[in-house]
């Protein structure tokens, strides 16, 4: 039997690699990203040329990881972050619905304004910043034009992977990043689960927005330093610190199913 081709949309990101390395064996994945690194080929999903000529190939399944992840990016250059990661998904949405064929797409926790936890599908969602509100009107413009979509809500994503960006985990096993915050809570989110719980997903026919985080909330302080133990490295060296102002604090996630029961030190094992 053939594998279902899948078009991998951000394959040279944290989140489009780990479905690379996980799930190569189940999809006869099509890679495509910005740069074309990291044996992917270079579409720029901001040229109306380039688009096209992608989207005028037949898939069976679209999967969209790209995106300008980063907040502090999307402040920098808006305009892009929007036609990004809100006008390409809508566009996507509109292409998949018409061939009839499924769509998954990524959100994220920071739709949500923080203050009063926890959060499930269906809580109000205001976000506090720029990323979030690209993010957020995305899901809607999806869902508005393929109701059937997969938009998975997921959090900080941690673990090992060969991406042209490294997770949270990577950051603080290397002393990349020493500024914790105590003040903050997520459900880090082991990257492999994630990726590897997809094809379920798609065969159980899930749709709509769906929370699929790691099990429980933990502030980004006790994830570091607990992952940090776990490897037998000194947390001495973490500076505890407080988010700066307008970053969502309690975003604790509760999804309607339970689908990642996995915790730090399974995320450890993974790592090394
Ligand atoms: N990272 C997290 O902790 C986190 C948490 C919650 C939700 N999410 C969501 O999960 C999804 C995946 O995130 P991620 O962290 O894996 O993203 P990432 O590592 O930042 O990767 C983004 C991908 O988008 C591609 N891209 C950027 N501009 C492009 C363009 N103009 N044309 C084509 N491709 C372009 C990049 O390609 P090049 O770099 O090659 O240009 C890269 O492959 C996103 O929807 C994100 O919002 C992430």
């Amino acid at each position: 039997m053939s594998l279902p081709s899948v078009l991998l949309t951000g394959a040279s990101g944290r989140l489009g690699s780990a479905i690379r390395e996980d799930l190569s064996e189940q999809w006869n994945i099509r890679p495509v990203s910005g740069s074309g690194q990291l044996d992917t080929e270079a579409f720029d999903l901001l040229s109306l040329k380039h688009m096209k000529r992608l989207l005028d190939q037949e898939f069976d399944l679209i999967v969209n990881t790209a995106a300008i992840s980063e907040p502090s990016q999307c402040v920098l250059d808006p305009v892009k972050s929007w036609r990004l990661n809100t006008l390409w998904p809508r566009r996507l949405a509109i292409h998949c619905v018409a061939r009839s064929i499924p769509m998954i797409h990524f959100s994220t926790d920071l739709v949500y304004s923080g203050g009063i936890p926890p959060y499930t599908e269906r809580s109000p969602s205001v976000p506090l910043s720029l990323y979030g509100w690209t993010k957020l009107i995305a899901d809607r413009f999806v869902l508005n034009r393929y109701p059937e979509a997969l938009i998975i809500r997921t959090s900080v994503l941690c673990g090992e992977v060969s991406s042209t960006r490294t997770t949270f985990s990577q950051d603080i096993l290397a002393g990349r990043v020493r500024n914790v915050y105590v003040d903050c809570w997520r459900n880090h989110t082991p990257i492999h689960g994630l990726a590897g719980i997809l094809p379920d997903l798609l065969e159980k026919s899930f749709s709509g927005v769906q929370i699929v985080a790691g099990k429980y909330a933990q502030s980004r302080s006790a994830y570091a330093e607990e992952l940090l133990r776990e490897a037998g490295k000194d947390p001495s060296d973490l500076i505890l610190t407080y988010a700066p102002p307008n970053t969502p604090s309690k975003l604790h996630l509760q999804g309607r199913t339970t689908l990642l029961q996995l915790t730090v030190p399974y995320i450890y094992k993974n790592v090394i």
